[in-house]
């Protein structure tokens, strides 16, 4: 899937630069342009970093003792 359609940059293409080595948004910008241009690119490119590293969206923490204490 395009990512970037300004500079023809897939998803894939992402992905293979974070697993060799550029492990952030920055680092894939300088290496293959992504969101050079016009930007609109970035969101989706920093999402597609994301779950290639495993990393999840914030989601707070609810304790099951926080739900069933007595009032
Ligand atoms: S779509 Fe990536 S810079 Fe325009």
């Amino acid at each position: 899937m395009y990512v970037c359609i300004c500079n023809a940059v897939t998803d894939s293409q992402i992905i293979e630069a974070q697993n060799n080595g550029h492990k952030t948004m920055s680092d894939i910008r300088r290496h293959l342009g992504v969101g050079n241009c016009c930007g609109r690119c970035v969101e989706t490119a920093k999402e597609v970093i994301r779950q290639n590293s495993g990393v999840q969206k914030y989601m707070p923490k609810v304790f099951a003792t926080d739900i069933l204490q007595p009032a």
